[in-house]
């Protein structure tokens, strides 16, 4: 995984949104997977800038969401459905009918999972993965003993998330117990996977995800098999990176190649 320290959010949510756009130029019709929770918020905002200040163009592109909560509508304000609508895809041009978010109201949650891989496989597979990490190193959510094989499917939380996520909701007790998530296995497949990591208590989840052993107990390890991983986060989270020098030392040749 290549390791982007930035030295601030707001640095680091822009680099990431320029990997976002540059695909988007170079490739119009880009399948683009999108993540929830409040790391990406500053490169979605940066997207809505790209967007309205630069004519950044999503009218051909298609997306597909990690996540969703068993049992919220899509129009319930902490379901992860109106938080994409609200955070993202109300500012840009994205056709509505091409961003996917799992349904999280379905009796029948396999044949919806199944349908959900098919239709990623449909478009074209996805081109660039937006992902963050949670506090326990999981990715969508995926917890920890997740099969780094899995696909989409129907998951129980642990307490963590859940306690991590009730600051979302009014009451700990509101926040759903289980949802929809892609797999690690679904994850992987993605060409591209963008991790953007901040704040002092990501510190440990990211250095386990970086430089830890691959493990089911930190899902995000597992991205130590993706073939083109780049993971930006800021200097509170790569705070217990052990091989920091040697980063910033490739972020220094890099810049000398340019
Ligand atoms: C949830 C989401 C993840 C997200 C994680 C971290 O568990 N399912 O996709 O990465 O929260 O959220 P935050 O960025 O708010 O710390």
């Amino acid at each position: 995984m290549e390791v982007i320290i930035c030295p601030d959010y707001d640095t680091l949510s822009r680099k990431a949104a320029a990997v976002v756009a540059d695909l988007v130029r170079e490739k119009p019709r880009a399948v683009l997977g999108f993540a929830t929770g409040s790391s990406p918020v500053g490169l979605y905002r940066e997207l809505i800038r790209l967007h309205t200040e630069e004519g950044l163009d999503f009218s051909g592109v298609t997306t597909f969401n990690l996540d969703e909560y068993c049992g919220l509508p899509g129009d319930h304000p902490q379901s992860y459905r109106y938080f994409m609508n609200e955070n993202l895809f109300n500012h840009i041009n994205v056709p509505m009918e091409r961003t996917h978010v799992p349904s999280g109201t379905e009796e029948d949650w396999r044949a919806c999972c199944a349908e959900y891989e098919q239709r990623i496989v449909e478009a074209g597979g996805i081109d660039l993965q937006i992902l963050g990490i949670g506090s326990d190193g999981h990715i969508a959510f995926n917890e920890p003993g997740s099969s780094l094989g899995s696909r989409t499917r129907r998951v129980y939380l642990t307490k963590q998330t859940i306690e991590d996520n009730s600051r979302f909701f009014d009451r700990a007790e509101d926040v759903p117990t289980s949802a929809i998530s892609m797999g690690v296995g679904s994850i992987l497949e993605a060409r591209t996977c963008v991790v953007v990591v901040n704040g002092a208590n990501k510190a440990e989840a990211l250095a386990a995800a970086v430089e830890g052993p691959v493990t089911s107990m930190i899902t995000s390890s597992a991205l130590q098999w993706h073939p083109d991983t780049r993971g930006f986060c800021d200097e509170e989270a790569a705070a217990k990176l052990t091989m920091r020098e040697y980063y910033d030392w490739i972020a220094a040749q890099r810049e000398g190649d340019n």
